[in-house]
């Protein structure tokens, strides 16, 4: 069910404030700039032409698109995937090895605290401890199994124009990232949330063709999804330790 205006209304924190003066108002713009022009700002920790905001739109405003408002008050949280409780700096790492096939932040770096910090201005008026409604994805569900070569034909009508024919994105004259990729050596890794297909197609159906999320109906999410995340990608060298206790969803890679 996609948020409607009144929806967003509930969460303060989503709206533009100006930010508080001095050293914490410099950090919150530091990690603000990180998010969201991240192979510049954080060069070494970075292994593909994709931004923190590629996937979190809007500098982690967008519902259904995994927004930040609220998640300064949800970490420590248990995970699956590593069996552990997990910090919010080890979320945000995760991000870092897997979806922008990089490195992990020190987690007392001075960018690792700019995020901190500006996901923490982000959730200022969520209670502790509350979810936001949007947190996450969409939940939708695929009637018939998804099909790859419908998936293929909806990519080159509805996607291309943006993604590129190859799924290698858009890039200006300068090389900087106009659109983001979806395949290929610059792209996430086979590691990441996105290249499991329950998630991309349920980003897909919120928030793509782009400025025109929920035109496709659930089954195309799905279709074009099973497309592009099947496609040639980095793989992850941590993949093994995965899921070590169980819980291993049904549509991870590996
Ligand atoms: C390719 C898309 C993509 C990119 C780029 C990306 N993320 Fe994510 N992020 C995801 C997905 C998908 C999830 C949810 C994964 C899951 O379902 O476990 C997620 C989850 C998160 C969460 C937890 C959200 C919650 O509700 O628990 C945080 C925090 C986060 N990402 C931070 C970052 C940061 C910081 C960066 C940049 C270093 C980044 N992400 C880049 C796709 C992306
Ligand atoms: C009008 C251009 C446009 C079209 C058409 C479009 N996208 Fe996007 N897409 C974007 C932009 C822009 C972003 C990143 C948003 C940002 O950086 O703020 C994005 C991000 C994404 C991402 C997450 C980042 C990544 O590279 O993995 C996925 C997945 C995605 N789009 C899939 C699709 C699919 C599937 C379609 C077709 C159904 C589609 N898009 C159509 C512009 C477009």
């Amino acid at each position: 069910m996609p948020v409607t205006a009144a929806e967003k209304d509930h969460y303060p924190g989503w709206k533009d404030n100006p930010l508080p003066d001095g050293p914490v108002g410099e950090a919150i713009a530091y990690g603000s700039r990180i998010l969201a022009h991240t192979p510049e700002n954080a060069p070494a920790y970075v292994g593909n032409a994709l931004n923190c905001t590629s996937c979190h739109l809007n500098g982690g405003r967008t519902p259904w698109a995994a927004p930040w408002v609220g998640i300064w008050g949800v970490f420590p949280e248990f995970r699956s995937r590593n069996a552990k409780v997990n910090t919010l700096q080890d979320r945000i790492n995760d991000c870092f090895e897997r979806s922008l096939n990089g490195r992990a932040l020190a987690p007392e770096s001075r960018e690792m605290i700019g995020i901190l910090a500006y996901m923490q201005w982000l959730s200022r008026d969520v209670p502790t401890g509350k979810n936001v409604s949007s947190r996450g994805f969409l939940h939708i569900k695929s009637t018939l199994t998804p099909d790859p070569h419908r998936g293929a034909r909806i990519y080159a009508q509805k996607c291309a124009l943006c993604h590129g024919d190859e799924g290698q994105g858009s890039y200006a004259a300068s090389g900087a990232m106009i659109y983001p990729p979806l395949w290929g050596p610059r792209s996430f890794n086979i590691g990441a949330g996105m290249a499991r297909l329950n998630t991309a197609a349920a980003f897909v159906k919120a928030n793509m063709p782009f400025g025109q999320g929920n035109s496709l109906t659930d089954q195309e999410a799905f279709d074009v999804a099973v497309f592009f995340t099947r496609q040639p990608r980095p793989d992850f060298a941590g993949k093994l330790d995965d899921w070590p206790k169980g819980g291993r969803p049904e549509d991870a890679r590996y």
